[in-house]
């Protein structure tokens, strides 16, 4: 199989994988994601073949198996594993896309932050890693905020019960790994969701054309969420 058609029946797989999801969580955001992705390793002055392949491929299977859907904490680099060899490709650069699905989460980085252990052998990782990483990471992030990310927020919410807004609910400010993993509906406002992740995304933005795309969909949302809650106060 060449390599053209095994990103065709990489496509398929996914697509199959995320037939059941609500639209926080669809194949379009698959999409998007690996589009973006694409353009960023761009401007980022990636060009190898084989790079860009594994960025796409990192992209497209980023989300398989999530936790949040059922998904376990390992399960996402088990289902790569099993995909990619069993068409035969190259394990270097399977253990490669592994380590991006691996290290790409808001929760990872939240447990990173917070002095926890990462496996060793992620750390040695190089430079080179390291930025193809970033740039599937930031188009994820993208992929969370401005509209786009308004209107996930909200599909997210709708799809797990959770209420629009309720100001006697206060974010969380320091989200630990366990908080976010919480799925409490009474905490979990949609509103409180921009203050306790999608705010601070901009700020852990890593590649430079990610950080330029991410501060306008930043001040869209700010402008959104203020008149949110301004229509609210007025209601009440
Ligand atoms: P990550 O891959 O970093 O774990 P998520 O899977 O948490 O990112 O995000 C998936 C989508 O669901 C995002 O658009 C996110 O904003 C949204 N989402 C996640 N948790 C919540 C929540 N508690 N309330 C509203 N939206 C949420
Ligand atoms: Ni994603």
């Amino acid at each position: 199989m060449n390599r053209a058609e095994l990103i065709e029946k990489t496509i398929e797989f996914v697509k199959h994988q995320f037939q059941q999801n609500d639209a926080s969580h669809d194949f379009s955001h698959i999409e998007r994601v690996t589009n973006i992705a694409l353009k960023l390793a761009i401007e980022e002055g990636i060009s190898e073949q084989t790079q860009l392949e594994i960025i796409k491929l990192a992209a497209l299977m980023h989300d398989l198996a999530d936790w949040k859907y059922g998904g376990s904490e390992n399960e996402n680099a088990k289902i790569i594993q099993e995909f990619l060899s069993a068409n035969q490709y190259p394990q270097s650069n399977i253990d490669q896309i592994i380590f991006i699905t691996q290290n790409m989460s808001f929760r990872n980085e939240l447990c990173r932050r917070s002095g926890e252990q990462t496996n060793p052998s992620q750390q040695k990782q190089n430079l080179e890693l390291e930025k193809m990483l970033h740039v599937v990471q930031d188009s994820d992030r993208l992929d969370a905020i401005g509209a786009i990310g308004v209107a996930r927020c909200f599909t997210f919410a709708g799809a797990k019960g959770n209420p629009l807004y309720d100001p006697n609910v206060q974010p969380r400010d320091r989200l630990s790994k366990e908080d976010y993993m919480k799925t409490e509906k009474k905490q979990n406002t949609a509103i409180n969701h921009f203050h306790e992740k999608l705010f601070k995304v901009r700020d852990l933005m890593k590649t430079q054309s990610g950080k330029k795309m991410a501060d306008q969909r930043h001040e869209f949302m700010k402008q959104f969420v203020e008149q949110f809650v301004d229509e609210w106060n007025s209601t009440f």
